[in-house]
């Protein structure tokens, strides 16, 4: 096919679809163009800027009419920073978006044709929702930079507030800077693998108020750490102030030891009447909001008669585990990060939960040993990381022959690639089910029921 678009010369063009990473996809004479910042139905003048033998970018120079889906975004440094990418797209469009996302997933990744995609749970109020944020420290041209990362760069943009983010991290980035110039405290370049600071996390408890803030540093203490402590306490329901250590040459965020340097090394907040204990180190999920509904679908899904020997695989600290405890006859959850499961077990003991047990190790590793050892499932859930589950944990999960499998994904590619193995075996799958976790960006879990 005859390239129909030249570099450095303007078009029109019709925007019609979006792409993994938030850009709008038009066509031009047949040809594929990305858009940054193009949404569907949107018509635009647009310059060419690079050219590939199937596709070219365009840069966005006006728009003509704009899409109906369109809206302005409120938060000021949404065009510069990669933190959220549709922002610009209407909430209610931004679920249809998703639902859309799982759908062409599954058709092409997946292969299976004629699936039927539930509409996205969504939120109520889709701001303010994160209870986890990590912001990158750097030197910039202007002072110190604490922020997010731009889109596809490892420039920091500064910010002092963020519309997804919960309100307490004002505070935190505007203390951890001051804190940083006053005590001339040096931070951290990934170039020449100097300096201190590397980032700064925060995790909050929706329902307790609790508030959690963690220093990430290339050594092994923080000079005039008192100082930070004391500006950090006005923040109300501070909990916890640790120091993570990370001296590796990584784009890993979190080092594996930690020091308490005030209060818990954990913090507390619930699901449902659940009582978690969070620790720095613990995967949770990010919007508790949505999570509760995340796992009551796992609940509905699976119609627990009570009876049933569940297996929780990828189960981080216990959380769908223990959500799930009091409808089934036990619960064994798998996990490879060590302080997770030690969360897990302890937050079994909180809430006083005795038919759930917990193994740390790699699923690909243990799943196939406690197989082997002659343990089997009547229903496995699966929430693995975005890579999705290896084979073997696929395989052996088949071998088990679990009556329902519910799978839980943060990706919709992954989950297309490992249904289609589950369905070659023949599992049969019911329900799939979006639901919005990650408001303002391209993200989406979806949860899946596959049956005999
Ligand atoms: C998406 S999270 C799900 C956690 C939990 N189910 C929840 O809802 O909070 C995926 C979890 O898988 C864990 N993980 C990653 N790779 C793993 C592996 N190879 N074996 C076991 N767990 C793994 C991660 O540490 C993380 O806790």
């Amino acid at each position: 096919m005859e390239i129909p678009v030249i570099k450095n010369e303007n078009y029109k063009i019709i925007i019609d679809d979006l792409g993994s990473r938030g850009e709008g996809i038009g066509k031009i004479e047949g040809f594929t163009v990305f858009v940054e910042g193009g949404i569907p139905g949107d018509i635009l003048n647009i310059l060419i800027v690079k050219v590939k033998k199937n596709y070219a970018y365009g840069k966005l120079m006006e728009i003509i009419t704009p899409s109906k889906n369109r809206i302005t975004p409120t938060c000021k440094y949404y065009k510069r920073c990669g933190g959220c990418q549709i922002q610009h797209i209407d909430y209610k469009e931004q679920l249809n978006i998703k639902r859309k996302i799982v759908l062409d997933n599954l058709e092409r990744i997946g292969g299976i044709k004629g699936v039927s995609v539930s509409e996205t749970i969504g939120m109520d109020y889709p701001y303010y929702y994160r209870n986890k944020a990590q912001f990158p420290v750097k030197k910039g041209k202007n002072g110190i930079d604490i922020g997010f990362y731009s889109l596809r760069s490892h420039d920091i943009v500064d910010i002092e507030c963020c519309e997804i983010q919960h309100k307490n991290n004002e505070k935190v980035l505007k203390i951890v800077k001051d804190f940083i110039n006053k005590y001339n405290i040096s931070v951290y370049d990934e170039v020449c693998h100097k300096g201190l600071i590397r980032h700064v996390l925060t995790k909050t408890g929706f329902t307790t108020n609790d508030f959690m803030v963690c220093i990430i540093i290339n050594g092994k203490s923080l000079p005039k750490s008192e100082f930070l402590v004391k500006e950090l306490k006005k923040i109300d329901g501070l909990k916890s102030v640790i120091l993570n250590i990370n001296t590796e040459k990584t784009n890993v965020i979190l080092g594996e030891r930690c020091k308490t340097i005030y209060g818990n090394p954990y913090i507390t907040d619930y699901i449902g009447d659940i009582k978690f204990e969070i620790s720095a180190l613990s995967f949770f999920q990010v919007n508790p909001v949505q999570t509760y509904k995340l796992y009551s679908k796992v609940v509905e899904f699976a119609e627990f008669t009570g009876n049933e020997n569940v297996l929780d695989i990828y189960c981080g600290l216990g959380s769908i585990s223990l959500f799930i405890a009091k409808y089934v006859k036990s619960v064994f959850g798998v996990e490879i990060v060590e302080q997770a499961i030690e969360d897990a077990k302890r937050n079994a003991k909180l809430n006083n939960i005795q038919n759930a047990k917990f193994k740390a190790g790699k699923a690909e590793e243990v799943i196939p040993e406690i197989y082997e050892e002659g343990f089997t499932a009547d229903i496995v859930i699966l929430d693995p990381p975005r890579k999705g589950c290896e084979k073997n944990v696929i395989q052996t999960v088949v071998n088990m022959k679990p009556k329902k499998i519910v799978y839980v994904s943060c990706d919709p590619s992954t989950l297309a690639r490992d249904l289609k193995d589950f369905l070659q075996c023949g599992y049969r799958l019911e329900n799939v089910q979006p639901v919005d976790m990650f408001p303002s960006t391209v993200h989406v879990e979806t949860i899946v029921l596959l049956t005999t």
